[in-house]
């Protein structure tokens, strides 16, 4: 059976993979999988590929190039990224399309010889056009959006970017495009993407946009390497996206993690939050022993505050508030206010150790923590609420 390509824009067609099972990206759960897109650009002399697939869907791929095309007659490879969901097929794909080039920057032709035991390909750069005859390439080193490698490859005749990992969202679906799933949904998961992936590089992305816009290239069609792609007015969508989260734009929103041993936290988490919410400040509570990271990282994007819960066992906190810090560690969520609580038994060390490792990601801690012994008694649970509520004036505040 051959699979379909799927029509993108004038000559360009989709001939990426569904992943409908992937469950975690290293380390960022994905509840609705991914793509991996890639996308076959014909002109009146010669066909690119640009970006191939991660290697256990190379078929999938060849293919949906064999609904166009005999694989073997394509002329051109460009590999706009390095990491391997995008280039760990290439040297499959480059066994089925013999005849090709392969292009990528120059940073990209020193990864793909990393990753693929010396494969040597050539470089382009924003000075380089290649025709394909009434379709032309060009191309946008984007260092460090996100890795030294990435690129941008524009095709000026069809009005369409493929902005590679730029733009994308985690998420399978049946539907190419932002229009068909509904802008809700991917502007859901565009954020997802970013708040698990870009927040480290907030500022690069924020450059990046303005170094497109700098170019003048119309877009008709922005056409990325995961998940749905953006057309018509959902690239305007898509773009005012990016620039309120480059922003850092926040609202007036409190997320409230913890993890508990014998509820006596998790009952501080509540009450803390009833305080909160009284202040009319919006919340969020999770229980990290039952919650995806990556939703309770999505949250905290737009929150102007985290509150962290742990009870002290053997001297620190619970492991899951551990690997929560560490995962926070690597995003670096800038310009926050945070606290911490917990419950303890003979001694109390967790907050202490929450509180320097959340003041060493960047955090502002604006409070004492509010901390409490064995099971949290009625005027302890008044006490919590209290907190919350001073929390929540704090934060509105500030
Ligand atoms: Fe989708 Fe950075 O790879």
């Amino acid at each position: 059976m051959t699979m379909r390509a799927v029509n993108v824009s004038d000559g360009i067609s989709w001939v990426g993979a569904i992943d409908w099972g992937l469950r975690d990206f290293h380390g960022y759960d994905t509840p609705r999988g991914t793509t991996y897109n890639a996308y076959l650009v014909q002109g009146a002399d010669k066909t690119a590929l640009v970006d191939t697939v991660k290697l256990p869907f190379v078929d999938e791929l060849i293919s949906r190039v064999s609904d166009i095309m005999d694989p073997a007659a394509v002329d051109l490879i460009v590999v706009n990224h390095v990491e391997p969901d995008h280039n760990g097929g290439l040297r499959k794909v480059m066994e089925a399309m013999p005849n090709a080039r392969v292009v990528a920057s120059r940073a990209g032709v020193a990864g793909v010889a990393e990753y693929h035991d010396g494969l040597e390909i050539e470089a382009v750069g924003a000075d380089d056009v290649i025709d394909l005859g009434g379709k032309t390439l060009r191309f946008l080193p984007m260092p460090m959006v996100h890795w030294p490698d990435s690129m941008f490859t524009y095709v000026a005749e069809s009005k369409t970017l493929l902005p590679n990992d730029a733009f994308g969202q985690h998420m399978a679906s049946a539907e190419r495009f932002a229009d068909e799933v509904g802008y809700h949904l991917a502007l859901t998961e565009l954020s997802i993407y970013f708040a698990n992936i870009l927040t480290p590089i907030a500022k690069q992305v924020g450059k990046a946009v303005e170094k497109l816009d700098a170019t003048g290239w119309e877009l008709d069609v922005v056409a990325p390497s995961h998940g749905v792609i953006w057309r018509g007015d959902g690239i305007g969508k898509a773009v005012d996206g990016y620039t309120r989260m480059v922003a850092g734009e926040t609202q007036d929103k409190i997320v409230v993690a913890f993890s508990t041993m014998w509820d006596s936290t998790k009952t501080l988490a509540t009450a803390i939050a009833d305080g909160i919410a009284s202040e009319g400040t919006e919340t969020v509570v999770f229980d990290l022993a039952e919650s995806s990271i990556a939703t309770v990282t999505h949250e905290l994007l737009d929150a102007r505050a985290l509150l962290l819960g742990s009870p002290t066992l053997h001297h620190g906190m619970l492991y899951r508030v551990a690997g929560y810090l560490q995962y926070l560690a690597g995003l670096k969520p800038a310009g926050k206010l945070a606290g911490t609580f917990g419950s303890y038994g003979w001694s109390s060390g967790a907050c202490k150790q929450m509180n320097g490792q959340l003041e060493s990601i960047g955090f502002e801690l604006p409070f004492e923590s509010f901390t409490q012994k064995y099971r949290p008694t009625t005027q302890d649970i008044q006490d919590a609420r209290e907190w919350g509520v001073q929390f929540a004036r704090a934060v509105k505040e500030r």
